[in-house]
């Protein structure tokens, strides 16, 4: 085992743990954001820098702090290592420095984007980027493209995280896309524009911490926030059946795998579940999801306003006849959670 401090907490943790991992062990506010590391994928983590913090003090052993910010999903923990993230003015520095390099080349499109409201780079950006940019150079421009019938690529907002092409590797049969070029001119390319054609291509669209890959079945339909989701699960023969709905009065407008506290996929579904089951008949609805990570689209109202009716049958069951609840104050705010 070894003793890590992350902004003063200290955990013990097995052997081998990442300084991410250990953060998110001990999770709130500490947690370093991440744009290309997924639990779930191996090897991934150590593109975008923006889950970066300074090692201050190296280990027990050998007290040296680390001589620059280290990526916190690709280096593991030593015993007595000593790790500032939020409680580092420079590192905050260095982190907002990264925001701006993502967004040398990604359009602020978010007004036009179908993952506006729940995309990890606007969220980035409000928290950590500039108002403006220093960058005076032609921006990368690239036609859009369809891969497959059910998934566009806009190139143009990528930020090169891999995790899309780990996943055709990891999760599909078969990966016929990746990385081409190197440097400014690297790109997402089928090569030759293949389709992506297998039962889990879709899942490309989830693990994109972007607007590059977007379902075309749910483009432009709805901005997000004006959508419920819901969890759901149908007997489903190729995956686990385990997914989101997202809801726009009775209509469901999209399906996606669902998302841990960390916004990243927990059941890999498959394009059928995905793409060809929008009736509430074809699922079983198992109640309004819940969102952990600060979000504009939250259904933990209605939780907690399942909770209050719990609250206050319970109550009303148990008061001798006549006698009146009292509501606290903002209990029916459906925003209060
Ligand atoms: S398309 Fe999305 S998932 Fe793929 S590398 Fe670009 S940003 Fe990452
Ligand atoms: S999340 Fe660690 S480098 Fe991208």
């Amino acid at each position: 085992m070894a003793k890590v401090t992350i902004d003063g907490i200290s955990i013990e943790v097995p052997d081998g743990t990442t300084i991410l991992q250990a953060a998110r062990m001990i999770g709130g506010d500490i947690v370093p954001p991440t744009m290309c590391y997924h639990s779930k994928l191996k090897t991934s983590g150590g593109y975008c820098r923006t889950c970066i913090v300074k090692v201050s003090k190296g280990s027990e052993k050998d007290p040296r702090p680390m001589p620059k910010p280290v990526a916190s999903c690709r280096t593991t923990v030593m015993d007595g290592m000593e790790v500032q993230n939020l409680t580092s003015p420079d590192l905050l520095e260095a982190r907002a420095g990264v925001v701006e390099f993502l967004l040398i080349n990604h359009p602020l499109d978010c007004p036009v984007c179908d993952q506006a409201g729940e995309c990890d780079l606007q969220n980035l950006a409000y928290e950590n980027g500039k108002a403006g940019t220093r960058y005076e150079f032609q921006r990368r421009e690239f036609e859009r493209i369809d891969i497959g019938d059910k998934i566009q690529l806009h190139m143009n907002r990528c930020i090169l995280c891999y995790r899309c092409v780990k996943t055709a590797d990891q999760v599909t049969d078969g990966r016929v896309h990746g990385v081409i070029n190197r440097g400014d001119v690297a790109e997402i390319s089928t090569y030759i524009q293949n389709a992506i054609d297998n039962d889990f291509s879709g899942n490309m669209i989830d693990v994109c911490p972007v607007g590059a890959l977007t379902d075309k079945t749910f483009r432009f339909k709805s901005r997000v926030w004006y959508t419920k989701p819901m969890d759901a699960h149908r007997n489903c023969t190729k995956c686990s059946g385990k997914v989101r709905l997202w809801y726009k009065g009775e209509e469901v407008l999209r399906v996606t795998g669902r998302r841990d506290q960390f916004g990243e996929v927990t059941d890999w579904i498959c394009n059928e579940c995905r793409f060809d089951k929008k009736k509430t008949s074809d699922w079983t609805i198992e109640g309004p999801a819940h969102i952990d990570r600060d979000s504009v689209v939250s259904a933990n109202h209605y939780e907690s306003l399942k909770a209050l009716k719990a609250d206050i049958d319970r109550q009303r069951n148990s008061l001798p006849h006549g006698q009146k609840v009292t509501l606290g104050h903002g209990a029916l705010d459906p925003n209060n959670q």
